[in-house]
């Protein structure tokens, strides 16, 4: 029987474990990237291991996300994350470079490649045909110790694009239909490969939007096929040397086929305040906007912004109306200066932002309180914007831009006839000084930590009984936002754990920290889907800094579950959803951890006598990790 893509990389890849959906494998890992705020701490981790030199093919370290440079603290982290890059053969990508995904998929990304990023959106070089997935810091450091990365065999889920996309219809639009279909938990398990004729149609940029948004479903990654497209992508890369083509074979299987006719789809949009609540643009015709953002790791590629110049060329936005632009990268920027496209975005009243994540992760351009902000971005949780009140829609750049200029919803029928197709330019203006590559031997370069840099705590070794209480109740699909808010203030103290754990669950209960203070342990209890969103693995850190030793949960996301896991947090899942309702703040429950077996049910009880049954779904290695205290203490620290 033939392997589809994700089975031939995984086949290839394979050092433990049987190829049987659900079974839990390691693979070997050939790239890694981390980001500045998952990435202190990942390095932090790395060398609490003790190795001289990555094992990696290639590991890079961007600094994206915290580029404002407000006092010691950044500045600080970028210095330290530059030292430890250059000492342990790590690429460095320093602030304003770019986007880390962007970037990546640009410069980096290889066919047939796995690739493990301490960011979410790791998956966007499933758009080159990389196995691309999204990971914890220490699952990465991990990686660049060589040790292969464990996750369940995922169910492949084969997307059959037929047809072409047609009007102002975007691959946004695909990634949107999909989650509107299958919604934020459609994905958990699950490997989105896509196929079919509508497939050649789309560039690298457009599949990698696809990828990108393809973990907002919940998914393990989607990954595209590397054909004809992906070739000419590389060629003008100018890395043609990295391509090898990689398709499914005739005779591959797949868990399930999802269907969806390109030609029949229109300009979508996602309403506040998740990502699957997806209407079309019409819908909302009449609906004023304040503000429109493009950019972000999802759409900030060369095409998506030359379509948005070729959209405000003659153009004017509305007084109130605020347009930022972010560029994925430098590169994208100098092709935009190069062709001129810079003076219509500008002229139209836009504004052009860093070449960093910026609005995206409330690092300025917060919308006006309840303002309705049109964006092109991932993510629309609440508050992520900086503004708690606001509205954020997700949208494509070409609707963006429209509506921008409406400063309204507006239907698409009347936006006039979209620009043509954008191509990439026969060859791109070469650029300098984008990375820092390392030296051969980082033997005698001089680590510089600043004061913002504290060193790693050591936790201690699960405790055979557990005597806690609920110290927090939380409802459905909670995100990482909730646990721990983003935002400058905030995100700056990422390599200072006790610092940053004062703002644990600050936006949903502002007494939690100091309840969790007056306690010795406390335990979590949270509804379906708990801690979808982000890869950041400080919302399971910060919550064990603070003395949290399990949650108890409907359902868990898989990032999250597996950086509870890393930090030594119990992950447990009720047996019966219904015993939520018969559990409250301030319930008191005890658990014999010698009872726990791998994927085993255990039985809790509270002070009133009544037995909750929760199960787990960890292997034994993840148990024995459990046990340990957390993957740090099970690997060793030096
Ligand atoms: Fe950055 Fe937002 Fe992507 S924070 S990596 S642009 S999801």
């Amino acid at each position: 029987m033939g392997f589809n893509i994700t089975e031939k990389i995984i086949s290839s890849h394979l050092v433990s474990g049987k190829m049987e959906p659900g079974s839990e494998i390691g693979l070997k890992i050939d790239q890694t990237l981390t980001q500045d705020a998952t990435g202190t701490m990942a390095y932090l981790q790395f060398e609490a291991m003790g190795i001289d030199k990555v094992q990696t093919d290639l590991s890079v370290s961007y600094v994206d996300h915290n580029t404002l440079q407000m006092g010691f603290r950044n500045p600080d982290d970028h210095q330290y994350l530059r030292t430890v890059a250059a000492k342990h053969g790590v690429v460095f990508s320093p602030a304003g470079t770019g986007i880390c995904h962007q970037l990546h998929l640009e410069n980096f990304a290889k066919p047939g490649a796995t690739l493990i990023g301490s960011d979410s959106h790791t998956p966007t070089a499933g758009g080159l045909g990389s196995l691309a997935m999204g990971a914890g810091g220490l699952s990465v450091a991990l990686a660049m110790a060589g040790q292969p990365y464990s996750i369940p065999m995922p169910k492949v889920v084969k997307v059959e694009l037929t047809g072409e996309l047609t009007g102002w219809a975007t691959s946004k639009d695909i990634i949107l239909h999909l989650l509107g279909l299958l919604t934020v938990k459609g994905g958990v398990g699950k490997v989105f490969e896509f196929a079919g004729e509508g497939v050649a149609t789309l560039s690298v940029p457009e599949r990698a939007v696809i990828t990108n948004m393809g973990a907002e479903l919940g998914a393990t990654t989607s990954i595209f096929p590397s054909d004809r497209q992906t070739e000419k992508f590389l060629k003008v890369m100018g890395r043609i040397e990295d391509f090898s083509e990689l398709i499914a074979d005739d005779d591959a299987t797949y868990s399930e086929t999802i269907v969806i006719n390109l030609s029949e789809l229109e300009p979508l949009v996602a309403q506040p305040h998740m990502p699957d609540r997806v209407v079309t643009v019409k819908s909302l015709a009449g609906l004023e906007v304040s503000q429109a953002a493009i950019g972000s790791c999802t759409n900030s590629s060369y095409s998506d912004l030359k379509t948005t110049a070729l959209i405000l060329t003659d153009h004017q936005l509305p007084q109130g109306v605020d347009l930022m632009i972010s560029p994925g990268s430098k590169q994208v920027l100098k092709m935009l200066a190069s062709e001129g496209l810079i003076a219509p975005l500008l002229d139209s009243g836009a504004r052009l932002l860093e070449c960093t994540c910026g609005p995206c992760i409330g690092m300025g351009g917060s919308p006006v309180s309840a303002g309705v902000s049109v964006r092109t971005f991932n993510r629309n949780f609440e508050g992520r914007s900086g503004t708690q009140d606001a509205k954020i829609y997700l949208v494509s750049p070409q609707t963006a831009a429209n509506l921008a200029l409406a400063g309204k919803f507006t239907d698409p029928a009347t936006w006039g006839t979209p620009p043509a197709k954008i191509d990439f330019p026969a060859e791109i203006p070469s650029i300098r000084h984008l990375f820092i590559f390392p030296p051969e031997n980082g033997e005698n370069v001089k680590l510089i930590r600043g004061p913002n840099i504290v060193p790693l705590e050591s936790f201690s070794a699960l405790s055979e009984k557990i005597t806690s209480k609920v110290l927090l109740k939380v409802g459905d699909d909670i995100t990482t936002d909730h646990i721990l808010p983003a935002g400058a203030q905030i995100t700056a103290l990422r390599s200072n754990i006790p610092a940053i754990s004062e703002y644990i669950f600050s936006r949903v209960d502002e007494n939690f920290v100091d309840r969790m203070k007056k306690s010795d342990s406390g335990i979590i209890l949270g509804g379906e889907n708990y801690g979808q969103g982000s890869s950041r693995e400080h919302a399971a850190l910060g919550p064990r800094h603070l003395g949290v030793v399990a949650v108890i949960v409907k359902s868990l996301a898989r990032i999250h579950r597996a950086n509870l896991i890393n930090f030594g947090i119990l992950p447990l899942v009720l047996s019966d959803k219904s015993d939520y309702d018969k559990l409250s703040e301030g319930s008191g429950l005890t658990l014999d951890t010698t009872t726990l077996t791998p994927g085993g049910v255990a039985e809790m009880t509270t002070t009133d006598g009544l037995k909750v049954k929760v199960k787990n779904d960890l292997s034994e290695k993840e148990l024995a990790i459990i046990i340990a205290g957390g993957l740090l203490n099970y690997v060793g620290r030096k």
